[in-house]
């Protein structure tokens, strides 16, 4: 088959690359005997890659001792629970592709949260005024139901090998026994200490004796080493019904604050029905032929895999490895653009909306949008959006509309095992931090996911299809994408980062498969952000470069965003083995392992 010339490239480059990140050797013992964190691995019998090193040796220790990828997947997601409680656990939601090596399909499970029964578009509304995007965040009013224990028991019940109770158990020791503080954890402490005094139960977990927690300290979770107990004893039922639920309940009808706090803490409508009727679903993948290889994703109510596939239909029409760096740039930027301006006329969840989903995937519709860039003029946003339906070359049809808030938070995971089975899963509770309401007595934040509904349409007279509604999913763009090369998975990856999840994984995507860089260097390189805003986000190493000044002249502005997601993946290298990459320094740098660095077993 045609293999992208500067994935060819990217292959040849890698030797060089993991001998310099040191990826030859196997990560040396950090204290407590925690693995270090590298951000690139290869070698044989399965990959892991997370944000942290903790984390990512569950998901090894489980693939070792003969777990697949989705059992290693699950274990993984319940050790950033612990880890990670601000980004992802039991309170949140996300979306998990597999690779099935045997069938070679791609599936989805959507595990998206959802909003009560009662929600009505008004819902972030107080007299039809939108309330202050800081007062949704914080509330029961933001919390839907969770979907991510449902996910964990699809995902098993579908394709995994090993019971729910074993793989919880790494995670119920780490919250018993306790992790070592980084920098990048009482950052995000202190980042939320606002919110998180007002509530007692989560200041005492999370500021104990009413403090940060210290760099190097050992921060235990017994409450959620119980909780995690719970579920593995009765299933992943019991967060849906009986006393774990009527807890969640009662913490999102009746915020548990602080009686001093002064912060309007709205509580929220949901009931133990929301609860108990919440189910995963199953749906089709998105994908998109992508120079030779297929690139498969989140279909709505994720964003996700209908933006980046829009914008890579685009992309493909040129071919971005002869392109100078400017040039490269200023083409992903314009695709970014154009696709969300689509993304925002046209995706919301499918059960409540009419989504073109194949048609925002077609050719057809990208080559009519993709005739809109120029090489020497930068499009203005708002920029209105096509109608996919009825492409009209070059042309915009509605009316243009500013893309609504949404934070940048979550955790993405990547697995593949020595079956050549693949996990690429995107999990959240949102913000940083979630709702900042821990379930008392449970250990866990709860998500404010339907914060990423539009709290009113974003611009007056033009359909809003993020709006919210009963039962709905919010729109997400968690984007955890799989790329087979003739039905066999090469490339596995995703983000964390709100919107900007769809521009990073759509530059990894693009910084690798078409430019060259080995995976972790794609991983690691400068970032850029268009969502069909004014100005572009960049991260400094774009801010402070000489390519700012270039894209500048031909009227592509910018501000700037200190940093942007966070990225994981995995990669099937022609010799067989896997490699493994995350983030060289991002949130602190993420975890890259694999179970035989040495070679074959
Ligand atoms: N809450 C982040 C996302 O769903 O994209």
């Amino acid at each position: 088959m045609r293999r992208p010339a500067a994935r060819q490239l990217a292959l040849v480059a890698l030797a060089g690359a993991l001998v310099s990140t040191g990826a030859a050797a196997p990560p040396p013992a950090g204290p407590g005997g925690i693995p270090a964190k590298v951000p690139v691995a290869a070698g044989y019998g399965g990959a892991v890659a997370s944000v942290d090193a903790e984390a990512s040796a569950v998901g090894i220790a489980v693939l070792r001792s003969g777990g697949n990828a989705v059992d290693a997947a699950v274990a993984t997601a319940a050790a950033l629970g612990v880890t990670e409680p601000y980004s992802a656990g039991i309170g949140g939601g996300g979306y998990f592709v597999h690779y099935d090596a045997k069938s070679r399909r791609v599936q989805t499970i959507d595990g998206r949260e959802t909003a009560p029964a009662s929600a009505t578009p008004a819902l972030f509304q107080e007299n039809g005024v939108p309330i202050p995007f800081p007062e949704g965040q914080t509330s029961g009013l933001g919390v839907g139901v969770p979907g991510t224990p449902a996910t964990w028991k699809s995902a098993l019940d579908s394709w995994g090998s090993r019971p729910l109770g074993q793989l919880l158990r790494p995670a119920e020791k780490l919250a018993r026994d306790g992790f070592t503080v980084d920098s990048t954890f009482r950052a995000q402490t202190q980042q939320n200490q606002d919110r998180f005094k007002d509530f007692p139960a989560t200041s005492k977990l999370f500021l104990p004796g009413g403090a940060l927690p210290v760099v190097g300290s050992t921060f235990k979770n017994p409450d959620l080493a119980a909780t995690y107990a719970e579920l593995a004893r009765k299933g992943t039922g019991a967060l849906y019904r009986g006393p774990i639920a009527e807890d969640i309940v009662r913490a999102v009808r009746k915020p548990p604050v602080d009686p001093a706090a002064t912060r309007i803490v709205r509580p929220g409508d949901l009931t133990a029905k929301d609860l108990k009727t919440y189910a995963t679903k199953r749906q089709a993948p998105t994908r998109v032929g992508y120079r030779g290889l297929d690139v498969y994703s989140m279909a709505p109510s994720s964003s996700g895999g209908t933006t980046v596939g829009e914008a890579l239909n685009i992309l493909e029409r040129t071919d971005l490895s002869k392109l100078s760096e400017s040039q490269y740039l200023h083409r992903f930027i314009e695709a970014s653009r154009i696709s969300f301006a689509d993304r925002g006329r046209w995706v919301g969840d499918p059960a409540a909306e009419d989504v073109p989903t194949r048609e925002l995937l077609s050719q057809r519709f990208a080559d009519s949008r993709g005739c809109l860039i120029k090489p020497d003029r930068a499009l203005t946003s708002p920029l209105a959006p096509g109608d996919p339906r009825e492409p009209v070359a070059c042309g915009g049809t509605g009316q243009a509309a500013p893309t609504t808030y949404e934070g940048e938070n979550t955790t993405h995971l990547t697995v593949a095992d020595r079956w050549g089975n693949v996990v690429s899963y995107t999990l959240t509770i949102e913000s940083t931090g979630g709702s900042a309401i821990t379930v008392p007595g449970r250990g866990f934040l709860l998500n404010n996911e339907l914060t990423d509904f539009s709290f009113a349409p974003a611009a007056p007279g033009v359909p809003d299809p993020n709006l919210p509604g009963p039962g709905k999913r919010p729109r997400s763009s968690m984007s955890p994408t799989i790329v087979l090369e003739d039905g066999r998975p090469v490339l596995a990856l995703g983000s964390p980062g709100g919107a900007t999840i769809i521009t990073t994984v759509l530059q990894t995507l693009t910084g690798h498969l078409d430019r060259g860089l080995p995976l972790v260097d794609a991983i690691a390189a400068p970032r850029a952000s268009q969502r069909n805003q004014t100005t572009t986000e960049v991260e400094p190493g774009l801010w402070n470069s000489p390519l700012r000044a270039q894209l500048e002249a031909i009227g592509q502005a910018f501000r700037q965003n200190p940093e942007i997601g966070a990225a994981t993946g995995v990669q099937r290298l022609p010799d067989g083995r896997w490699l493994a990459a995350a983030e060289t320094s991002r949130r602190g740098g993420g975890s890259a392992m694999v179970v035989h660095p040495h070679g074959r077993p």
